[in-house]
């Protein structure tokens, strides 16, 4: 496959977007554009080529995707399902490589495919597949596991604020994970290898964890806290939010115990020990790194 140079973005202002544009335009080797939702508040730095496209119009969207190489999408969950649009209208304007807005789980697991939290991510990525049989558009789909960042920031993956972590399952389970800046050079390492990352997905590992490490690494930083971590059945919380979800009850509280599951379980295919790092050009991180993340979180 020939090389990409005409890159677009779309959801480039997001969590994981940002990081990814960073690295596109720092990589020196692609012409960048993102495209926002019109009448989107996403604010770009000067300089960075914003064109406005109507999500739900074919037309306006295959207009955005006109010359484009390759799409990236890294839309929000809300966002997921209307991806399929932007692979009719990315056929339409000759694009020949799609990266869905997947980033995390191993999707190709078919205990994670059938996750209720994943059914739309599912549609696009089959979406994807089935079009790359009758045209020239590629896909490539980037299975990154957690973002260790921000799930440490944000306490999902362990919460060392009162020293009583909840630890699933033995805490033992050894699980790939991913900084967001790393994800960023995981975009940039697909779009300079076409040929070898096409019609595939690519595995990103930068550094596997288990919860009884991170607990190490803490009682670590501070041996003096009074430690006690709660062990915890995780499938008893996917059991009940399962139910919630089944109800209608779609919020955070609800979700992350599925999401977690699909991160921490060695059912879900969570440790990427084959993967694509070198490929991509990925550094991997050492416990130093889990240091840097986990001191200020700690009181
Ligand atoms: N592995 C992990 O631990 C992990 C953690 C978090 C997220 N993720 C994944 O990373 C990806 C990006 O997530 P994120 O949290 O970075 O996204 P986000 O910040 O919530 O949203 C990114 C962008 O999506 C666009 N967007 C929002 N609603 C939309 C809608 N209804 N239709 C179309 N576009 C919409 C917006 O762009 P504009 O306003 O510019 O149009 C927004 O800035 C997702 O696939 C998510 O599941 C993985």
């Amino acid at each position: 496959m020939s090389a990409i140079k005409n890159v677009t973005l779309v959801g480039g202002a997001g969590r994981l977007g940002t990081f990814v544009l960073d690295k596109l335009i720092a990589s020196n080797k692609f012409n960048v554009q993102v495209v926002k939702r019109a009448g989107s508040s996403s604010t770009y730095a000067a300089g960075i080529k914003v064109v406005e496209a109507d999500f739900g119009n074919l037309e306006s969207l295959k207009a955005a995707f006109q010359g484009q190489d390759a799409v990236a999408s890294i839309v929000g969950d809300a966002g997921v399902i209307g991806q399929k649009l932007m692979v009719d209208a990315a056929v339409a304007a000759g694009v020949k490589r799609f990266l869905p807005s997947n980033f995390g789980s191993n999707m190709a697991n078919p205990n994670s495919r059938k996750l209720p939290v994943f059914a739309q991510k599912v549609i696009v990525e089959d979406y994807l597949i089935e079009k790359s049989k009758t045209t020239e558009l590629t896909y490539t789909f980037v299975y990154v596991g957690g973002f260790i960042d921000f799930a440490l920031q944000k306490k999902v993956i362990m919460d060392f604020s009162k020293y009583t972590p909840a630890i699933f399952n033995g805490g033992d389970s050894q699980f790939s994970t991913t900084s967001m800046p790393t994800v960023g050079d995981a975009v940039v390492g697909v779009l300079t290898h076409p040929t070898e990352t096409q019609n595939r997905p690519v595995y990103v590992s930068e550094i596997i964890i288990s919860q009884s490490q991170l607990l190490s690494v803490a009682k670590q930083i501070a041996p003096s806290k009074p430690w006690a971590p709660v062990p915890v059945d995780l499938e008893v919380l996917v059991v009940s939010a399962k139910e919630r979800l089944a109800h209608g009850q779609h919020d955070l509280p609800t979700v992350i115990p599925i999401l977690l599951k699909s991160i921490v379980d060695p059912e879900f295919g969570v440790k990427f020990v084959e993967n694509d790092n070198e490929l991509l050009g990925i550094k991997l991180k050492t416990e130093e790194y889990l240091v840097e993340l986990i001191t200020p979180l700690i009181n």
